[in-house]
């Protein structure tokens, strides 16, 4: 099954209630909240308050990428203020399993993050901790920046691991989908499409959501 997760980082912030709840109505079923700390990540954005505002704006999961360092001082936070997932990138964290743990000890769904230089290797000892692992296929800090297409094999790998493996996790794709790469992601092994810039930049959003989510599943019917 393909997920669309909306980022909200290209939303436009002065009405974002409206904003996400357009999204939704395009067909979004998971709402991607970016946070970005300025150290692991050349950007800036927003804390737990943002997302405690955004629970009462929607049910959708509430899926908080974090791009910090030291993130286990931050989890507890952003798991009171209604993260439903919360995903650390491996790049971050020193120690991967405890931090991974400590999301699921919030009763939160755990994910893992790739940078677009970091093998998929480097996650077969979490493989079987983690419930999505997230490729970035553009270095992460941005939206609205090019595709990167060595992400693709990563997808790949990823999907032959969990069948080599028997395990369960998912795969989410993050960084550049829109209508021109998202079929490309999806046979390549995607189901959870994070969509900013394709969703929020440009026209209505519940259209927008639409559009993607339809050339998604679309792309699913194709033979690969
Ligand atoms: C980038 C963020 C992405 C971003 C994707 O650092 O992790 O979630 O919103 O944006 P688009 O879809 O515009 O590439
Ligand atoms: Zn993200």
């Amino acid at each position: 099954m393909v997920e669309l997760a909306p980022s909200i980082l290209s939303a436009d912030f002065t009405h974002l209630a409206d904003q996400v709840k357009a999204a939704a109505e395009g067909g979004g079923t998971v709402i991607h909240v970016d946070v970005m700390d300025g150290h692991f990540v050349p950007n800036i954005t927003w804390g737990p308050p943002v997302v405690k505002s955004l629970r009462k704006a929607t049910e959708l999961p509430l899926d908080c990428h974090l791009m910090i360092e030291n993130p286990d001082q931050y989890i507890p936070g952003f798991a009171d203020a209604g993260a439903d997932w919360i995903s650390v990138h491996q790049e971050a964290c020193p120690h991967l399993d405890r931090t991974l743990n400590l999301i699921k000890s919030h009763n939160c769904h755990a994910g893992v993050v790739i940078n677009p230089a970091t093998p998929v290797e480097l996650l077969s000892e979490v493989l079987d901790v983690v419930d999505y692992v997230l490729v970035m296929s553009v270095n992460p800090g941005f939206g609205a920046q090019p595709f990167i297409p060595n992400s693709l094999h990563k997808l790949r790998k990823l999907r032959q691991l969990r069948d080599q493996l028997n395990l369960n996790y998912r795969i989410e794709v993050d960084g550049g989908i829109a209508l021109d790469t998202v079929a490309r992601v999806v046979q390549a092994g995607a189901e959870i499409l994070v969509a900013g810039n394709a969703v929020f930049s440009h026209g209505d959003p519940k259209n927008n959501a639409g559009a993607l989510l339809k050339a998604a599943l679309e792309a699913t019917l194709q033979k690969v």
